[in-house]
């Protein structure tokens, strides 16, 4: 009797897996299957060393791919039982699927998965519709079954001094040579497997944005055609912070933008303040909570958008020999 997965439920899977964000789209991830176990690893030689020194960017994405992973492999009706970092001596194998006991996938799952194609970072201008509070329930709810936390920053002066942080974390990172070199290489002007296309990056910054815009190189806007002037953002954490926290953290988030792009919403994703110790220290005591902030969100209704491109799956197997 078989036990294991297979290489063509890999192969499927790891097509929706690579549809996860990732930092300046690095996607920073391999899979393989070992022991009939599908295996996620961290790859590090798509890390953004100036951006993201200690990795934790790269545990999100891979996260965020786990989580896909895991929904296509339940929609098939394999669903599979995870270990994160199943490895002590091996610590970039951050997780380890096993296949569960057979079964139908839930409606969650079927709708989780339907809109996974549909999910991309929408870094326009949002209409100023508000976002009702059971849709924000439901965000709040999808972080929660992912062990994560969702954090609303509600009200005029929060948010500003959100923003005040937000802005300056931003101009820490923009001073670092390194870091402005590293993100000038991930923009990509004509068509590419990987990197920020020129047309996805959003508007150029302009000295009136209340919340900072990672300088992806867009189009400057239109006379008039201001970002929203009271966003909502949502800020979402874990317990800890350990890089399996992170792990978790990225399927969370991942949950959230999936459930987010069902409910009709664009999300574009702000991880300067994160990404910045002061400014991620600030962020965790003004929401005044225990666990780590690990990503800010700008949560609207926006226009349509496509999808980013991917590396094709080939490129991200590690299959056994003979079996490719
Ligand atoms: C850890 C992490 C941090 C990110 N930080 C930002 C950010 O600060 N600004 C931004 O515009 N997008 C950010 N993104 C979004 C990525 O740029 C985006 O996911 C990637 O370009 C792929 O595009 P897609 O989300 O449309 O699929 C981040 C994504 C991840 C996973």
């Amino acid at each position: 009797m078989e036990t294991g997965f297979t290489v063509e439920q890999l192969r499927t899977a790891a097509t929706d897996a690579v549809r996860a964000p990732s930092l300046h789209n690095s996607q920073p991830w391999r899979f393989r299957l070992r022991d009939g176990g599908i295996e996620v690893l961290l790859d590090r030689g798509r890390r953004l060393p100036a951006t993201d020194p200690s990795g934790w960017g790269a545990r999100i994405a891979c996260g965020a791919a786990l989580f896909n992973l895991r929904l296509a492999l339940a929609v098939a009706g394999t669903p599979a039982t995870v270990r994160l970092r199943p490895y002590p001596t091996e610590p970039d194998v951050l997780a380890r699927l096993v296949p569960d006991v057979p079964r139908r996938p839930t409606p969650t799952e079927q709708m989780l998965y339907g809109v996974i194609p549909h999910r991309f970072s929408n870094r326009a201008p949002f209409w100023p519709d508000p976002v009702p509070a059971d849709v924000r329930w439901r965000l709040g709810e999808a972080a929660r079954a992912e062990q994560g936390w969702l954090e609303m920053v509600i009200g005029v002066s929060a948010v500003n001094a959100f923003a005040e942080v937000a802005r300056s974390a931003n101009r820490v990172l923009d001073r670092d040579p390194a870091y402005r070199a590293e993100l000038a290489e991930w923009v990509r002007s004509a068509p590419a497997p990987d990197g920020v296309p020129a047309g996805a990056g959003g508007p150029l910054g302009e000295p009136q944005d209340l919340l900072p815009s990672r300088g992806f190189g867009g189009r400057s806007r239109a006379p008039g055609r201001d970002f929203e002037p009271e966003p909502l953002v949502a800020v979402l954490g874990t317990a800890g912070n350990t890089t399996t926290d992170q792990v978790v953290a990225g399927q969370a988030l991942q949950r959230v933008l999936l459930t987010a792009t069902d409910a009709g919403l664009g999300v574009s994703m702000m991880s300067q303040p994160i990404e910045v110790p002061g400014a991620r220290e600030a962020l965790r005591l003004s929401l005044g909570r225990f666990g780590t902030p690990q990503m800010v969100m700008r949560i609207g209704y926006g226009q349509p958008g496509s999808p980013t491109p991917r590396r094709s799956v080939d490129e991200v197997l590690d299959v056994p020999v003979g079996q490719a």
